[in-house]
C-alpha cells in the first residue's frame, strides 16, 4: 500500500494532516484571515484542503489555491468544495510546490506540515516570500522538540537531532530570518492524542472493514506500527508550533 493512500485512510476523520483542533484551525484562521474583507490565500502543501476550505467558508469574498503532490488529495479536497459551495473560488494545482509559478501575489501563504517540501522551515519561508504580497501573512507549522529526544525518539521519527530545535531556538531563527510572530498555537497534548489516535484508527478500522482487500494487512500493520512508534517513541518529544507571521 503506498504511503499517499495510507495518509488518506489515515487522515478520514481527521483532514487537517496536523496535530492541530478544529477549534484551533478555526481561531488561527481568523487571525490570519483578519485584516481584509477579501485577499487570495495560497496553501503550499494543501493535502485535502482541509485549511482551504474552512478559509472559504468564513470568508466569502477570498479566492484560494492549493498545491499538492497527491492526486489524490486534490481529488477529495474538490469534492469537499463542491460539497461546501466554494469550488468557484478554489484553484488546485497538482504541482511539487517548488515549481509553482503565479502572475498575481498573495495575501496569505499557508505551509502546515509541510515544510520538508522546501527542505526545512528557514527554506519555506523563503519560497513564501517569493509569492507574498506586501504586508502578507504567512502562516507556517513545523515541528519541534519538547524536550531533548531519546534515541527511541529519533529512530521512531527516523529524523536526525538537527532536524528540530527546541520551541524557543526555533522561533527565534524566525525572528532572525527577518520574520515577526503575530500570533502563534502551539499543539498541547490532547490535540497530539487525538490526532494520532485518528490517524492510527482511521486506518485500523479501514482494515477491519475491508478484511478481503488485498491492502487490508498491510493498512493493520502501517497502524500498528505507527502507534507504537509514537506511543514507546516520540510521544512528549515531538512538538508542533503554528506560527502567523509578517515580515518587518
Ligand atoms: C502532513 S501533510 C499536510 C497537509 C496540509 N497542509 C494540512 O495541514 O492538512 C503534507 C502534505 O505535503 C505534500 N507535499 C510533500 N512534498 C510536497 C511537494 N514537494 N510539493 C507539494 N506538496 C508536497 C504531501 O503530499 C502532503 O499532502
Amino acid at each position: 500500500m503506498d504511503r499517499q493512500m495510507i495518509s488518506r485512510l489515515a487522515h478520514a476523520h481527521h483532514p487537517i494532516a496536523a496535530p492541530v483542533s478544529d477549534g484551533a484551525v478555526a481561531t488561527l484562521l481568523e487571525r490570519a484571515l483578519a485584516p481584509e474583507d477579501e485577499g487570495r490565500v495560497l496553501d503550499l502543501g494543501c493535502g485535502q484542503g482541509g485549511w482551504l476550505l474552512r478559509a472559504l467558508v468564513a470568508r466569502p469574498r477570498w479566492r484560494a489555491v492549493g498545491v499538492d503532490l497527491d492526486a489524490a488529495a486534490l481529488t477529495r479536497a474538490r469534492e469537499s468544495a463542491e460539497a461546501a459551495g466554494v469550488q468557484r473560488r478554489l484553484g488546485l494545482h497538482h504541482l511539487d510546490a517548488r515549481e509553482f509559478t503565479a502572475r498575481e501575489p498573495f495575501e496569505l501563504i499557508l505551509n502546515v506540515g509541510a515544510t520538508h517540501s522546501f527542505g526545512g522551515l528557514l527554506p519555506t519561508l523563503a519560497a513564501a516570500r517569493e509569492h507574498l504580497a506586501p504586508g502578507g501573512r504567512v502562516l507556517v507549522g513545523e515541528c519541534f522538540w519538547e524536550c531533548e529526544p531519546s534515541s527511541a525518539a529519533l529512530g521512531s521519527l527516523g529524523s536526525a537531532r538537527e532536524e528540530y530545535a527546541d520551541l524557543a531556538t526555533t522561533v527565534d531563527r524566525v525572528v532572525a530570518d527577518g520574520w515577526t510572530p503575530v500570533f502563534g498555537h502551539v499543539s498541547s497534548r490532547p490535540e497530539w492524542d487525538a490526532y494520532e489516535f485518528s490517524w492510527t484508527g482511521s486506518l485500523a478500522a479501514w482494515a477491519l472493514d475491508h478484511p478481503e482487500h488485498p491492502d487490508a494487512a498491510d493498512a493493520r500493520a502501517a497502524a500498528d506500527l505507527h502507534r507504537a512508534e509514537w506511543l514507546h517513541g516520540y510521544r512528549g518529544t515531538l512538538g508542533f508550533v503554528t506560527l502567523l507571521l509578517r515580515r518587518d
